[in-house]
Formats: structure tokens, C-alpha cells, sequence
């Protein structure tokens, strides 16, 4: 029974079918997923009783979303260095494939369809770069220099703590600006008058913060927690 003072990240956790659910009403279970689901569901102005009873009933259905719930239960099982690496092998790669597809797209749009909706566009392009820049940074950094530490400190020390506090840190301010462009873009509803590359632009999109939700949550509630543990 998933209750109202239970955060988002929990829930997730004991209940990966919920993903699918939570983020088609763009819920952050990931990077901002830790205030009691009372208070997330309030700031949302959403209904927070009617928001329980859809979420008990969706947690208790099969999974619509097999793949990700059978992921995240296996992902849960791995020692933290087969985290790390399962990390590396997936999700940063599927995040760069899908960075790359969309820069390539958004530019496109951009230029095409400057005249009317160049205002719009220019704004989505530039947080796109900021976001698509800080997590570049931030994979290089796991990658080579943090994953690298818990690796060797198999018991944690507090100067790997410190840097695995930093990339939860960098997990919030890209969380912020995925928020941003949600809001920019009406949660990727595209005009009346978009052409099927601009269409093919949102759900690419959609597909990479979609990815990158489920790459933080396993990060932030999964892999750091283990680790943080190993004493
Ligand atoms: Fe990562
Ligand atoms: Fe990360």
C-alpha cells in the first residue's frame, strides 16, 4: 500500500510498473523524487487522495512497461561495481546516442521553422545545449574519475562520498532543466503546424529525459545508497 507520506523515489523502488505511469503526468521521481508524495502532489495542484488511489491501482497491475520494471528489479540485485559498470554500458550510452540524434534534430527545426515559431525554438535550443553540455561533463565524471574511487574504496571514504554528493547535486540542476523545457514545450505537445520532423524532434526527446529519469533514479536511489552502505 503506497501512502502519502512515501516519496516518489520509494515508490519507484518498490514499484518499478509505476514508471510509466508517473511519467506520462510528468512526475520527478528521480532527481527532485525525495519530498513526501503529499507535498510533490500538492505543488503539482494535483488532487493528492485521487493521485494515491490511481497510483495503489496502477502499482498492483501487472507492468505495462515490462522492460523497465524488469530492469530496475535486476539492476537492484547487482553487487555496486556491477552497477557501475551496468551503468556505463547502458544508459551512457543510450543517453549520448539520443543527445547526439536530438542536437542533430533541434538544430533542423530550428532553421526550418524559425519564421514562426523561432522564439519558442531558440529557447528550447539553448537549454537543450546547457543540459546536453552539463551531462556530457557529468558522464566524463563519473566515468572517469568517481566511478573510478567507489571502485577502489570499496568501503567508502568521505572524499567519495563528497564527489558522489556532487553528481547528486548535477542530477537536480539537469532535472531543473528538463522541468524547464517540459514547460516550454507543453510536455512535448508540438503546434498545429508541425511538420513530422519536428514531431520525430519531441519524441526524441521525450525518449532521452524518459532514459536519463530512469539512469538518475538508479543512480540517486539505487547505486549511491549501496554504496553508502559498504562500511
Ligand atoms: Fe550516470
Ligand atoms: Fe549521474
Amino acid at each position: 500500500m503506497i501512502t502519502k507520506e512515501m516519496t516518489l523515489a520509494d515508490v519507484v523502488k518498490e514499484h518499478p510498473n509505476t514508471i510509466g505511469f508517473l511519467n506520462g503526468l510528468h512526475l520527478d521521481y528521480c532527481c527532485g523524487g525525495h519530498d513526501p508524495i503529499a507535498r510533490a502532489i500538492a505543488e503539482k495542484g494535483m488532487d493528492v487522495d485521487r493521485f494515491l488511489a490511481d497510483l495503489n491501482r496502477v502499482a498492483a497491475r501487472p507492468s505495462a512497461q515490462r522492460d523497465a520494471h524488469a530492469d530496475i528489479e535486476s539492476f537492484k540485485e547487482l553487487s555496486v561495481n556491477e552497477m557501475l559498470d551496468d551503468l556505463e554500458a547502458t544508459h551512457h550510452v543510450t543517453d549520448r546516442k539520443l543527445m547526439a540524434e536530438a542536437e542533430q534534430l533541434l538544430n533542423k527545426i530550428l532553421v526550418v521553422h524559425y519564421p514562426h515559431h523561432g522564439e519558442m525554438l531558440t529557447k528550447l535550443h539553448h537549454l537543450y545545449a546547457g543540459l546536453k553540455a552539463e551531462l556530457e561533463e557529468h558522464f566524463a565524471k563519473e566515468e572517469r574519475l568517481v566511478f573510478p574511487l567507489m571502485r577502489e574504496h570499496v568501503h567508502p571514504d568521505k572524499a567519495t562520498i563528497d564527489y558522489v554528493d556532487t553528481l547528486i547535486n548535477e542530477h537536480t540542476n539537469a532535472g531543473d532543466i528538463i522541468k524547464e523545457i517540459q514547460d516550454l514545450t507543453g510536455n512535448f505537445t508540438p503546434p498545429a503546424d508541425a511538420c513530422p520532423t519536428f514531431q520525430h524532434t519531441y519524441k526524441v526527446l521525450e525518449e532521452l529525459f524518459d532514459d536519463i529519469f530512469i539512469h538518475i533514479f538508479k543512480e540517486n536511489s539505487i547505486a549511491f545508497p549501496e554504496y553508502a552502505e559498504q562500511e
